[in-house]
This record gives C-alpha cells, sequence and structure tokens, in this order.
C-alpha cells in the first residue's frame, strides 16, 4: 500500500518550480516548555556510533504518505502524483472529512491517526491534508510535526501533517516549493526552529546557525535581529520561517544534530 524506503536525505529536498511572495511561514509545531527542552538536551550526550548496536539499526526511513481528501478533485485534497516526488509515489489515498476539519491536538486528528499511522518509531507518516475549515488560528498554518522523544509517550501521534497545496506545484502562493515538507520533517528529526530561544544561548542547539530574535518574513537578506552575533540571520536556512524560494539547506551543525537525535530516538543510523 504505502510502504516505501527511502535513504534519510532524499526526502529532506523537494525541488521544483517558482513562486514569491513576501509571507511568513506558517508552522504549528509547538515548542516544549524552556525547562522540558533544556532537561531533554541536557540528556543529550553526544551519541557516537555504537557497533553493538550498528547491526540492528536501519539507515532508512520507511515512509507512509496519506493523502486525506474530501473529494477526487485537487480542490478537495486529491494530489497528481507529479506533486509527489518519485520515491514517493506509492500514496495511500484516503476519503475523510478530516481534510477540511483537521486542526491539531483534536479528535479528528487523532481519529486520523489510529485510523492510519503505519510503522514503528523509525517510519515517517506524512498526511496531508486542508487546513480549511478548522479553528481561525490554524487557517494560515502550511503543516506541524510532532517532536521524536514524545514517540515514546505517544506513538500513535508521531509524524507530519502538511497543507496539500504546499507540495511542488501547489496553489500556496510563496509556499509551492515543498519546503513544508522538508521543514516539517526538520522538527521530525530533532531540529528546533533557527530562532529557538532568539537571541540567547543555548538557541537552537546548534552551533553554526546565526541566533536569531524571530522568524523571518518573505526572504530579507541582510536581516540581523540580534546584537553581537557574527554574521546574519540564517534566513536561507529550511528551519527559519521565510518563503520557499528563499530556502536553500541545512548547516553541518544541523546534520549532525539530526544524525544524533535519530540515532538517540529512532533508531536510524546513517
Ligand atoms: C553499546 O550498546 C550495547 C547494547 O545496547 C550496550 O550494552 C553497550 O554498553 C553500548 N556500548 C557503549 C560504548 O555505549
Ligand atoms: C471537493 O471538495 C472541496 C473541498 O470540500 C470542495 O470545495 C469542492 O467543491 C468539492 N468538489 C466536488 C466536485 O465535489
Ligand atoms: C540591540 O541593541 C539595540 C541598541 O542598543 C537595542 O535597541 C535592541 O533592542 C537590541 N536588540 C536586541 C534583540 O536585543
Ligand atoms: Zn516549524
Amino acid at each position: 500500500m504505502v510502504h516505501v524506503h527511502v535513504p534519510v536525505f532524499a526526502f529532506l529536498t523537494f525541488l521544483a518550480p517558482h513562486g514569491v511572495t513576501a509571507l511568513q511561514r506558517g508552522c504549528g509545531t509547538e515548542t516544549a516548555s524552556a525547562e522540558r527542552v533544556a532537561s531533554l538536551e541536557a540528556d543529550s550526550a553526544p551519541v557516537t556510533s555504537n557497533t553493538t548496536k550498528t547491526k540492528y539499526f536501519s539507515s532508512t526511513i520507511p515512509v507512509h504518505w496519506h493523502v486525506i481528501r474530501a473529494n477526487e478533485t485537487y480542490q478537495g485534497g486529491s494530489i497528481p502524483e507529479n506533486m509527489i516526488q518519485e520515491q514517493m509515489q506509492t500514496i495511500n489515498r484516503v476519503p475523510s472529512d478530516s481534510f477540511l476539519s483537521l486542526v491539531p491536538d483534536s479528535g479528528s486528528e487523532q481519529s486520523m491517526k489510529q485510523t492510519y499511522r503505519k510503522g514503528d518509531v523509525n517510519a515517517l507518516n506524512i498526511y496531508t491534508v486542508g487546513f480549511l475549515d478548522g479553528a481561525a488560528r490554524w487557517l494560515g498554518i502550511y503543516g506541524y510535526s510532532t517532536w521524536p522523544w514524545d514517540y515514546a509517550s505517544v506513538s500513535w501521534n508521531d509524524g507530519v501533517v502538511i497543507k496539500w497545496s504546499t507540495l511542488p506545484g501547489g496553489t500556496e502562493e510563496g509556499f509551492n516549493l515543498g519546503k513544508t515538507a522538508t521543514h516539517e520533517i526538520g522538527h521530525w528529526v530533532g531540529l528546533y526552529h533557527t530562532f529557538e530561544g532568539g537571541c540567547e544561548s543555548p538557541g537552537d542547539y546548534v552551533f553554526d546557525t546565526t541566533p536569531e530574535d524571530t522568524g523571518a518574513e518573505g526572504c530579507p537578506v541582510g536581516r540581523k535581529t540580534c546584537n553581537g552575533t557574527i554574521g546574519y540571520d540564517p534566513i536561507h536556512n529550511y528551519m527559519d520561517y521565510s518563503t520557499d524560494e528563499c530556502m536553500t539547506g541545512f548547516t553541518a551543525g544541523q546534520i549532525v544534530r539530526m544524525r544524533t537525535q535519530l540515532f538517540k530516538y529512532r533508531n536510524v543510523l546513517f
């Protein structure tokens, strides 16, 4: 049905056509309290490859893609094959009221995920929905993700939910190159926003992302929101709030953190 194994990096980059506006990314991923983050991170001793464990670990991630749709039209959430990357062409297309009504932490979300989520801790479940009819604060949301450290307590909830119109070639102006998926999967592997913690150390717990006070809007080259930092705000980073066209990559430090978190929480070694 939907079981596709892909190398970890294959789905971290979604590429395609164009679209620009000066808008801010709507990410609904909720950050834990400062206390919880501090306690989680205090526990993050550097992970080195443990050769005893290694042979049980997977370096690919099973991807389960659930197209939640109201009907078989694009407006109803049905995504044409060519809007999803080649590796993702095996898709579970399911009719559901959740296309319109889904909001995070709702009964609708719980029922959708409990019905469709597949796989273990290393499986990436992606749901595309509409966010069209939900509570007002979610109307501007393009996506949200759960954190890897929460899998242990609420495994059915684990996964990434994105607005169907943000896929490459979709209709979400400024956000239709697929970077929403990349950004949300970034959270799923344990990366914070680049502006996590504002200008204060330890910020996003990544050493080579310049501290940033708030998320960027549009693509403000030369933006600098913190005093005393070297360089400019990391507006081209996937974990900022810039437009899709503005976002070009992760830093080396983020890749290290990603590997550490994937190993620690998801039994994935790469
Ligand atoms: C490696 O993993 C094994 C099995 O989980 C554990 O018993 C051992 O202590 C670990 N070694 C190191 C150096 O962490
Ligand atoms: C499909 O669903 C969308 C969203 O509810 C709606 O706007 C559209 O009119 C529907 N189209 C058909 C042909 O039912
Ligand atoms: C940076 O310094 C200026 C001038 O002292 C101050 O007005 C501004 O609030 C500071 N910005 C931050 C983010 O601390
Ligand atoms: Zn986010």
